[in-house]
């Protein structure tokens, strides 16, 4: 077996950062080589993480980012993973290349936040509100799941928003393969896992349990997003997404119900037959016209599809776990890609079902 290929994680005390570590720490070809932050450097990362006690060395420590070029002068390939803020990634990604570049290491990266989602800056600009922190680099990755990208595999790679991953799963299928025509509509229930460590007034516990709301109907960042990586499917016109995301009482998962227009009526069995085969290959999806559960996939790399059909009407469900097919999954996914790695290469995780 070749020497596992180094990792760096940045915005390392973050949830995602957190599902990374847990990620790399049983992954066959890479290793954790340096965990950045900004607010705990010198700080022990497994007690950041107790959970991850027994698979983290107890010596590794969180590093500032001024110390990556340490870990890229012998050169070689590196691993970089980027789960820091929208906003705050492109700069230190930038950074972080520009250091490999010097060191002559060939560095891939996978971009966890939305800062690279966007090959046109000024539209990354529009959305968010703020200038683009790297837009020379911008063009250099490719943002989709790794699921709907075909051919060889990009440079970097940027994993689309939880939410988009969920949608995109369940919707690109029926317009690839000419099947549904028109808009998408999506209604999402996410959990407060998805807002990350700091608490806010959104997610603090007594506020979140035992609630359910709506919040940012048809104004979400993630809706254009939804709408750019379904445009290859549907001959590169962008469809109209209308798209109303929940916070849901629990912790990890996303259940997302897209309705789409059939071209023809279908009976439920075709349907998900249909999209089975379309995801002949994908090791992480399946289509069932059973309803797919929150349960079955926590704590995994996987996405449940189900379907279900009256006349030209289809409702797609499907779920994943925000934190590992939406982020550090995906992100270990396309890494795998990236260096050529089996694509399930340490994401053969059973779930834990009850949580
Ligand atoms: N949570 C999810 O389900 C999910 C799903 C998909 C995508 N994402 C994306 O993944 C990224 C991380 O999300 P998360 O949920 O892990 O958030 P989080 O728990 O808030 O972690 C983000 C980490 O980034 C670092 N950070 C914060 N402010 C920073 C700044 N100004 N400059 C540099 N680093 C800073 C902090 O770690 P240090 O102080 O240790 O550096 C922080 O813990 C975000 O871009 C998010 O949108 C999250």
């Amino acid at each position: 077996m070749p020497e596992p290929v180094p990792a760096i994680v940045l915005g390392g005390s973050g949830y995602v950062a957190g599902e990374l570590l847990r990620l790399l720490a049983g992954h066959p070809r890479l290793r954790i080589a340096a965990v950045v932050s900004t607010s705990q450097a010198g700080a022990q990362v497994a007690a950041s993480f107790p959970h991850l006690a027994a698979v983290l060395p107890p010596e590794l420590r969180f590093e500032a980012a001024e110390r990556l070029p340490a870990h890229l002068s012998g050169g070689g390939r590196v691993a970089l993973f980027a789960a820091t803020p929208h906003g705050t990634t492109a700069p230190l990604v930038d950074a972080a290349l520009a250091a490999a570049e010097a060191a002559g290491a060939e560095a891939h990266a996978v971009d966890l936040s939305a800062d690279f989602r966007f090959a046109d800056p000024e539209r990354f600009a529009r959305i968010y509100g703020q200038a683009h922190g790297a837009p020379g680099r911008a063009g250099a990755f490719v943002c989709a799941v790794p699921e709907h990208h075909r051919g060889r595999a990009p440079e970097h790679a940027a994993q689309p928003g939880c939410f988009t991953t969920a949608v995109v799963l369940a919707a690109y299928p029926l317009y690839a393969l000419g099947l549904a025509a028109g808009g998408v509509f999506v209604s999402a229930v996410t959990g407060s896992s998805g807002s990350g460590r700091t608490p806010g007034p959104g997610t603090h516990h007594p506020e979140r349990s035992g609630n359910l709301v709506a919040y940012s109907p048809l104004a979400h960042r993630h809706e254009p997003e939804m709408a750019m990586l379904l445009a290859p499917a549907c001959g590169g016109v962008e469809p109209e997404v209308e798209f109303v995301p929940h916070s849901g009482p629990f912790v990890r998962g996303i259940l997302a119900t897209v309705r789409m227009q059939l071209v023809e009526p279908m009976p439920a069995p075709a349907l998900a037959a249909a999209l089975a085969e379309f995801y002949v290959g994908a090791p992480f999806v399946r289509v069932t016209t059973a309803q797919p559960r929150l349960n079955e996939v926590v704590g995994t790399n996987a996405c449940r599809i189900g379907v279900a059909t009256r006349g030209r009407t289809a409702v797609v469900t499907s779920v994943i776990d925000n934190l590992v097919k939406g982020a550090a999954g995906g992100g270990v996914q396309w890494m795998n890609r990236l260096l050529g790695f089996e694509e399930s290469a340490g994401l053969n995780l059973a779930g834990i079902g009850w949580h």
